[in-house]
């Protein structure tokens, strides 16, 4: 086997999904504890405290209690990589969630044993149908009292219509917890709170039969835990491999991640059994990890991680070959080659330069602006790989300037935080408007924050009559040309040049379609 194939084999790529306050951080933490990638728990919280020394805006995040950026972890664990993708946790961040999630090869839905399937959790969980993601589920929480476990899977099935195959089973919950049974491998590990942080420091009895297990958690709860696995073997599924892997049944865990219990058994699990990264579609054809040629796709910004360096960084999944600091590769957008310096890897908390990397590796590339979301960088040919849509926003509103003489910069951090993707950025034909798009209120927050914190620019949002936005698309040039002529009041163009329908309501939205035959109105408009 070459190295692309081995290297593209061991990697994990995989992305946490949750309502907020379900435990993801936690969670994360104590993954990132087995890989070594941090030496004590919290770690994760003070390195976002951290980093909002370095990026003041960041203090809006805290504020506000929600998690504005995404970043990428990678830790090696029994001989795999494991590389997680944070998932911006707040609800008006869907459009960035989403094109994470286009970075993954599967996911991990964390759920609240107290309130079940939330409904952000619903929303990311179509999310992740659209692409029949492979999901793993974490009942968390275990140390408090919550809902019947049977129930829970219950409603997972009914309410998110994936199947529902127990890996562990719990033994109590709450103050009677007593630790939980693997259904494959029939060991029960025992919950002692302040140890279970590996198998090592466990105790781990090799079945319920066990004579010693009775000794531990008395004759009724064992009496008790057999009728219940009776029950739950003839009512649930056992684990399948390929209808996991086909997105149609989610192996099920149940733990306390801030007690470090029941995390292991998962991450062991996980390792074994989540996919390696598999071929990805492009608009001429499908790529293989383990192509030598090095493919990959840009699915995130993010503009001035560092504000004395006004650096720009994009995060480009890679999807086959070998990355080596230094090469070239071909930019989808502009067709040129351009050449891979200064890639960041995100291993541990720390920035580090990096000198190769693997199918399924995220790599941070530095540049001015020249890299925007949805590129997609090849070696040999050019390549454009699929499924990376931009939004029509739902929500808009025109930029206010307190000070007339600041117009250059409000124009450039506009545009410029625009290309981070949560926002998107008109300038309409006929005025001299500048309209901020959004799928969220909050967003706008974040921009004025923003403009002033790293801009210097003092700015506020005003509504606009705009009610919704679409790309406009027309192969016959006469035809547009014409359509432009008619439409000039609502046409504009965004940041990346392309000529936008903004519809002051929806019914002129549907009378503009009606009279314009030819001319197609794009609800999204896929990263060329
Ligand atoms: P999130 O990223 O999904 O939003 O959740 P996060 O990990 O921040 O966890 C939300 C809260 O739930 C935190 O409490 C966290 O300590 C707690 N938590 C996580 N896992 C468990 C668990 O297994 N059992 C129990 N009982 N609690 C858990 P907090 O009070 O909001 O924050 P903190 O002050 O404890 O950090």
């Amino acid at each position: 086997m070459s190295d692309v194939s081995l290297e593209a084999a061991r990697r994990r790529t995989f992305a946490i999904i949750s309502h907020p306050d379900a435990g993801k951080t936690t969670l994360t933490e104590k993954l990132l504890l087995f890989g070594g990638a941090i030496q004590m728990a919290g770690s994760v919280k003070s390195r976002k405290t951290s980093r909002s020394a370095t990026s003041d805006w960041m203090a809006l995040e805290k504020e506000r209690g929600i998690s504005v950026t995404s970043s990428v972890m990678q830790f090696p664990y029994s001989d795999r990589i494991v590389n997680l993708l944070d998932t911006p946790g707040h609800a008006d961040f869907g459009e960035d969630t989403y094109r994470v999630l286009t970075a993954v090869d599967s996911a991990l839905m964390v759920i609240d044993v107290a309130k079940g399937v939330e409904e952000r959790t619903i929303k990311l969980m179509d999310v992740c149908r659209l692409r029949d993601t492979p999901i793993m589920t974490f009942i968390n929480k275990l140390d408090r009292e919550g809902r019947n476990p049977i129930d829970l899977l219950d409603e997972v099935e009914s309410v998110l219509g994936i199947q529902c195959a127990p890996v562990t089973w719990p033994i109590g919950m709450g103050q009677r917890l007593k630790g939980v049974v693997h259904l494959v491998s029939g060991e029960v590990h025992l919950y002692e709170p302040g140890r279970n942080f590996t198998r090592q420091d466990s105790t781990i009895f090799a079945s319920i039969d066990d004579p010693k297990l009775e000794e531990r958690i008395g004759a009724p709860m064992l009496a008790e835990l057999r009728d219940e696995l009776e029950l739950v073997q003839g009512a649930s599924h056992p684990f399948d491999l390929a209808r996991y892997l086909a997105g149609q049944q989610t192996p099920v865990f149940f733990g306390s991640a801030v007690n470090n219990f029941g995390v292991q058994l998962l991450l062991d699990f996980f390792v074994e059994h989540a996919p390696a990264p598999r071929p990805r579609a492009t608009t001429s054809r499908e790529v293989a990890p383990s192509e030598p040629q090095l493919t990959g796709f840009v699915f995130k910004i993010q503009a001035n991680m560092d504000p004395q360096h006004r650096d720009r960084v994009a995060f480009m999944r890679i999807c086959s070959g070998k990355f080596s600091a230094g090469m070239k590769a071909f930019q989808s957008r502009t067709g040129k080659e351009l050449k891979l310096a200064n890639a960041l890897t995100f291993m541990a908390s720390d920035r580090e330069i990096v000198e190769t990397a693997w199918p399924g590796d995220v790599i941070g590339i530095h540049n001015h602006g020249t890299i925007s979301i949805g590129d997609s960088f090849s070696e040999g040919e050019v390549l454009h790989f699929t499924g990376i849509p931009n939004f029509a926003p739902e929500l808009f509103r025109r930029a206010r300037l307190r000070d007339p003489l600041k117009l250059k910069q409000l124009q450039k951090g506009l545009a410029q935080l625009s290309e981070e993707g949560a926002t998107q950025f008109f300038r309409p034909l006929m005025s001299n408007d500048l309209i901020l798009g959004a799928v969220g209120t909050l967003q706008f927050d974040v921009v004025a924050y923003r403009l002033k914190d790293e801009y210097g620019v003092d700015a506020s949002f005003e509504p606009v009559q705009v009610a919704t936005a679409r790309w406009i698309r027309c192969d016959d040039a006469r035809k547009l040309e014409e359509f432009r002529e008619k439409n000039a009041m609502n046409l504009g163009i965004d940041a990346a040049g392309q000529l936008v329908y903004l519809a002051p309501t929806r019914v002129n939205l549907q009378l503009a379609q009606e009279r314009a035959s030819g001319v197609e109105f794009l609800a999204t408009r896929e990263h060329a």
